[in-house]
């Protein structure tokens, strides 16, 4: 049993209290591999940005949960060395699905949780949360809910439709549930395919896909329920389409993939919203310096060669993410 205090993490409670008060969003940014954590770390620290670690289920089980909890602790300590004498880091398990797992996170160093229980009936979504807030809160860790339905596919995250969160349902939920923050469904998805081409249109010009807009009125309804209580949008990658495009020129076929412009998250952040999930835009920067690392240099097989350039192709989209998009730069 290790407290996450031990190991130098912060909760989520006053880093997003500054977020809604300071009209910015924490950067939530999952994490597999060591490149990922080093690049998360060092864009966070020169860029002096709390920053959220998180964890899903498919990364314990890629990973491992204890060497991804060690590596939080490194982190910790690698950014300390890179000169941040203060650095705010959350360690969060991501769409814990059981209250078994979030206690094995809370018991193991993890400073923050989320318990997903939007597929579940309103009822049992309470029910489970609220049991996970009060173990979580006995160590001062902090609790994400869910409440609505995110479409999309992924690895361990996967739903065929959304269902918008419902307005009239947030105070009761959160009342009932006393989780700390709520994850809602306004249009986001998981993955580099949020939208169907259908759900599209096409710009003219460049014959690219253009999403529909999220559902703003709904957040803003959702912001009058509960004035200043922190609000999480998952799925939020924007499927840079310059990634896209590199990895599709180096052999791989990404074809009409699309994500959240961003203009729309930098609008997001300004309000109630203080963190926003970002997996598959990593993912895509990392495939694509990779891809062209390797078309360009057929004769290297040293996986230190091509995954250099994959860590700072990562660093560079964090840095972007923090300052020209979440505006969670200069925080620290
Ligand atoms: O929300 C889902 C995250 O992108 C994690 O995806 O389950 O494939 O690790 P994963
Ligand atoms: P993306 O797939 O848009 O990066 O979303 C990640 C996420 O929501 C993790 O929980
Ligand atoms: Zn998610």
């Amino acid at each position: 049993m290790v407290n996450y205090k031990e190991l130098g993490l912060v909760n989520t409670r006053e880093m997003f209290k500054k977020a809604v008060a300071g009209g910015y969003a924490i950067p939530a940014f999952n994490f597999n591999t060591m490149e990922q954590m080093q690049a998360i770390v060092q864009a966070a620290v020169e860029t002096k940005s709390p920053v959220i670690m998180q964890v899903s289920k498919g990364a314990r089980n890629y990973a491992n949960g204890t060497i991804l909890r060690y590596m939080a602790q490194g982190a910790v300590e690698y950014a300390k060395e890179l000169g941040c004498e203060k650095p705010e880091i959350v360690l969060h398990l991501d769409h814990g699905d059981s209250f078994e797992i979030c206690k094995e996170c809370i018991d193991n160093g993890f400073s923050s949780v989320m318990i997903d229980g939007s597929s579940l009936p309103y009822e049992e979504n309470i029910a489970l949360t609220k049991k996970v807030v009060e173990y979580a809160h006995k160590f001062d860790v902090t609790v994400e809910a869910e409440l609505g339905v995110l479409a999309g596919v992924e690895d361990e995250v996967s739903s065929a439709v959304s269902h918008y969160t419902k307005p009239e349902e947030v105070v009761d939920f959160s009342t009932r549930s006393g989780c700390d923050s709520l994850a809602i469904s306004i249009g986001t998805s998981h993955g580099a395919y949020k939208f169907t081409p259908e759900q599209c249109t096409r710009d003219p010009k460049t014959g690219k896909l253009v999403p529909p807009p999220l559902a703003f009125d709904i957040l803003h309804e959702i912001e009058k329920q509960l004035p200043g209580f922190p609000i999480v949008l998952h799925g939020s990658s924007s499927v840079p389409q310059d990634e896209v495009d590199t990895i599709n020129a180096f052999g791989g076929k990404l074809p009409d993939a699309v994500g959240i412009p961003e203009e729309q998250l930098r609008e997001a952040s300004k309000s109630a919203v203080c963190k926003i999930n970002i997996d598959s835009d990593s993912r895509l920067a990392m495939t694509a310096a990779i891809r062209k690392h390797l078309a360009e240099n057929p004769s290297h097989f040293d996986p230190r060669q091509y995954l250099k350039p994959a860590r700072e192709n990562m660093k560079k989209m964090y840095i972007h993410k923090i300052v020209e998009v979440l505006g969670s730069d200069n925080k620290l």
